[in-house]
């Protein structure tokens, strides 16, 4: 099995669990504090760690307390950490989330040491990039560095996941280099241009191949995920699971898929791996203490498949 790379952001979550979100101007009581490592780069490249992948994760945080008791705790995951960037006198990111009842969550980032994460350094860390066999990336790093990392990435054929998040439009040289685009309809709808309720969660997929991407993964949250490529088609339903923090499932989903994928495992197969990871990760606070191992996966699908006949 080839090496996953992970390029991307690194935060400190503060998540504070509220009844509602406040309306602006308004104090509200939370109910319970939890600090916990995120970033949607790390929470992906934990995520494809826990769950049997091999991962190198290339990251930039400040020389904080925040950025050291993250590297601490990446290496006591055994997760490599090694190739990442500490910016001197630069705080490292933060994430400030606050979780409703209904388990939906709204995030602010403060990227910090992220936006350090310079195309020059990606360009220093070329033949790490080249030598892996799948590249995943997301958009909490300067966009400069992520079309870098794809250059170099294509050049020597390693496959390319890109999760566009947080949303933002994308030029057509960029989706062209996308082996696998994974979009939530937010997403889809800014890279695509057209609005699903205009045109239809099909016609939007359609829309991401004809601009490039090779492959195009949407996901619809409590709905599942739609999958489309040139020669392949797939509707996964998602597990039916009661909802206690969003936060992380979509990093979880992503990690997952690339594990999946990375091993050869057919689409249909990776996705419901993916979607069997993030519904775990739903049912826990937040986004990496939720991340489940490749055994609790495994457990998880073995269990729900004794009980339903629901996936086909
Ligand atoms: O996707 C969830 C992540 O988004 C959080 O961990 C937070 O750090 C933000 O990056």
């Amino acid at each position: 099995m080839g090496k996953i790379i992970v390029i991307g952001s690194s935060n400190t979550d503060l998540i504070t669990r509220v009844e509602r979100f406040p309306q602006a101007g308004e104090t509200v009581e939370g109910k319970h504090f939890m600090l916990a490592m995120g970033g949607k780069g790390a929470n992906q490249a934990l995520a494809a760690h826990k769950l049997g992948g091999k991962v190198k994760f290339i990251t930039s945080m400040g020389d904080d307390l925040n950025g050291e008791n993250a590297l601490k705790y990446y290496q006591k995951e055994g997760l490599d950490v090694k190739s990442s960037l500490i910016i001197k006198g630069t705080p490292s990111g933060t994430a400030t989330i606050l979780v409703d009842d209904n388990g939906e969550n709204c995030i602010v980032i403060t990227p910090g040491a992220n936006n350090g994460l310079s195309p020059e350094y990606v360009t220093e860390r070329k033949e790490e990039i080249r030598s892996a066999s799948l590249l995943l990336l997301q958009m909490e790093v300067p966009y400069e560095s992520v079309i870098e990392s794809c250059r170099i990435a294509s050049e020597a054929n390693t496959n390319i996941m890109l999760n566009v998040a947080p949303a933002r439009s994308l030029a057509q040289e960029v989706i062209r280099f996308v082996d696998i685009l994974v979009v939530n309809e937010t997403e889809a709808e800014i890279v695509s241009g057209e609005k699903v309720i205009e045109v239809g969660e099909q016609a939007v997929v359609d829309k991401l191949l004809a601009l490039g991407a090779k492959s195009v993964v949407l996901t619809l949250g409590s709905r599942g995920c739609i999958m489309k490529s040139e020669s392949e088609h797939y509707a996964i339903p998602a597990f039916k699971v009661k909802p206690v923090d969003s936060t992380g499932a979509g990093d979880t989903f992503c990690g997952a898929l690339a594990v999946g994928l990375n091993k050869g495992w057919g689409w249909k197969d990776a996705l419901v791996f993916a979607s069997a990871a993030s519904a775990i990760c739903v049912t826990r606070m937040g986004a990496q203490p939720s991340i489940p191992t490749e055994k609790e996966v495994e457990f998880f699908l073995k269990k729900y498949q004794s009980t339903s006949n629901s996936i086909h």
